[in-house]
């Protein structure tokens, strides 16, 4: 058997380890959100990127890879750039795999995207104490969309036993599904968020078709293992079934599925390590004229409600109430991607954290300087990576996160060990990145004295600290993350006597959809 710790892991090592074993088999992803999105900007087509965790994870292990990634197509010139099977090589410029859209009509999307996954399961999964809203034409939307995704992998695979890798929460039923149309397929649904306590996730009207259908995978993966742990208490309430709870399998009908923690990461190297910290530094101060003895902080997320935003924007208002001579000599800089801005409650968070970066704009700015940049707009993965180089500090400060890959990109864009990172232990990336400055973002005075701790922390401190987490980002790098799930996917694939022959040996399907 392979250990895994043991392997330096890269694109070369995760292609050699695999090879033999992933060499026949066919290899699939399904998400929602695609990897590459052509939008109409002006009467031009532009390609983006969208802001997704799940989308920087995937995208190089599939570059590493090859095969078929099946998505939505929610670019509004995504019609124009595929061939006549709705398909197209990715990246554009330089085709590593194949990008299958799947349109949908707005009722489908809106019911399974913004409605069930956005205003249902998403709050249902975070401790954020937003109350998710369960419509029943939501479900069935989400049941139907499932379906369609379902499929459209069967209509896609080229064997009778692929490996889907299914993604987050968009997707709980596809599972069950897929195993209906395909018996022999091994599947490993990986769920991006956090999965909540049994108590918690009874609340949904449909918690149990839910576990129903994840539990048609051969493996469903977490970030952590206290998310895998809600999962089983999960399963063991609401399902009839055996678990094995130190093994964390959960046999049901002649049918295993695997439980397991497999944290997240990023690339390593990083895209961003050619980036000296002067040259970044000196590129984001003229663009948004911040002089060069100006201290730091950036904050990058998607504008979510999860993300404690307005959590750390009253934190830099009392660091500079408590501590005035911070005041003219910080400038934090928010990067606020526009996020699922037809719901409600997004529109509500918008609107709170203009207001509240208004009124401290207005009452710590002084002649030309504003202490908030807000930068509320699409981001390319360079122009992040520039400011998270050039940034002093940056502020993680979560309300619940499944792992938050940008504590780890600002990690691995500091390759002169210098800067600290402010992190909430919420994340899951705190398990790993103990020494960052853990702070609650709740605790509102803690995390503005966290902000002066790390603004006048010494260089031989930031740089110890910095050194055990860079190295701790580039051993637990994304391809070690991908290459323990295949390896894990080849060995259920190798149990169930499907390698060579694509013969379903399961009982009978117990998924119903
Ligand atoms: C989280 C989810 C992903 C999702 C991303 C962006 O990271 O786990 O599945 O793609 O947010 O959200 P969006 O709704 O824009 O896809």
């Amino acid at each position: 058997m392979i250990d895994d710790v043991l392997i330096q892991w890269s694109p070369e090592t995760l292609r050699a380890v695999l090879a033999d074993d992933l060499e026949q088999a066919e290899l699939m992803v399904v998400s929602n959100r695609e990897p590459y999105a052509h939008e109409w900007v002006n009467d031009r087509v532009e390609l983006q990127m969208p802001a997704s965790g799940l989308v920087s994870a995937l995208d190089p292990v599939m570059r590493a890879f090859a095969g078929t990634w099946i998505a939505y197509g929610g670019g509004s010139a995504d019609r124009e750039a595929v061939d006549s099977s709705d398909c197209l090589g990715v990246p554009p410029h330089d085709p590593h795999y194949r990008l299958r859209r799947v349109w949908l009509t707005k009722q489908q999307h809106d019911g399974h995207y913004s409605g069930l996954s956005n205003e249902g399961l998403w709050p249902l999964c975070h401790i954020a104490f937003a109350r998710p809203t369960f419509r029943a034409s939501d479900w069935d939307a989400y049941r139907e969309v499932n379906r369609r995704f379902a499929a459209v992998v069967a209509e896609e695979a080229e064997t009778a036993n692929p490996v889907v890798l299914v993604q987050d929460y968009h997707f709980s039923l596809l599972p069950g599904m897929i195993r209906d149309l395909m018996p022999a397929a091994t599947i490993l649904t990986f769920w991006h968020i956090p999965w909540p306590n049994a108590e918690q996730f009874g609340v949904c009207p449909w918690h149990k078709q839910i576990l129903d259908g994840l539990l048609g995978s051969s493996i469903v993966g977490f970030h952590t293992g206290l998310h895998c742990s809600n999962f089983l208490d999960c399963v063991d309430r609401f399902v009839e079934c055996r678990i094995d709870r130190q093994a964390g399998t959960i046999h049901r009908e002649g049918h295993t599925t695997s439980v397991n923690a497999y944290p997240i990461s990023i690339p390593w190297p990083a895209q961003a390590e050619h980036l000296s910290r002067s040259t970044a530094r000196e590129l984001v101060g003229r663009r948004y004229d911040i002089p060069d003895r100006i201290k730091l902080i950036a904050g990058v997320e998607r504008l979510d409600y999860t993300k404690g935003i307005i959590e750390r924007l009253r934190a830099v208002e009392t660091l500079l109430e408590s501590r005035p001579e911070w005041i003219g000599r910080i400038v934090m800089a928010q990067v606020a991607s526009p996020s699922r801005s037809n719901l409600p409650a997004y529109q509500r968070l918008r609107r709170e954290c203009t207001e509240l970066v208004d009124c401290i704009n207005a009452r710590y700015g002084r002649g030309a300087y504003r202490p908030v940049l807000w930068l509320e707009r699409h981001h390319s993965r360079a122009a992040v990576d520039e400011l998270l180089a050039a940034a002093d500090i940056c502020v993680v400060s979560s309300l619940h996160d499944g792992m938050n890959l940008v504590a780890k990109e600002f990690v691995a864009a500091r390759h002169e060990d210098e800067g600290v990172l402010i992190l909430s232990p919420f994340t899951g990336a705190s398990q790993e990145l103990v020494d960052a400055l853990l702070v609650n973002p709740y605790d509102t005075v803690d995390m503005a004295e966290a902000m002066h701790r790390a603004l006048t922390m010494p260089p031989e401190e930031q740089a110890e600290r910095m050194r055990s987490m860079r190295e701790v980002v580039r051993s637990n790098n994304v391809y070690r993350w991908a290459g323990r799930m295949l390896l894990d996917a080849v060995q259920a694939r190798r149990r169930n006597g499907h390698a060579s022959n694509g013969q379903a040996q399961n009982g009978t399907s117990v998924w119903g959809s």
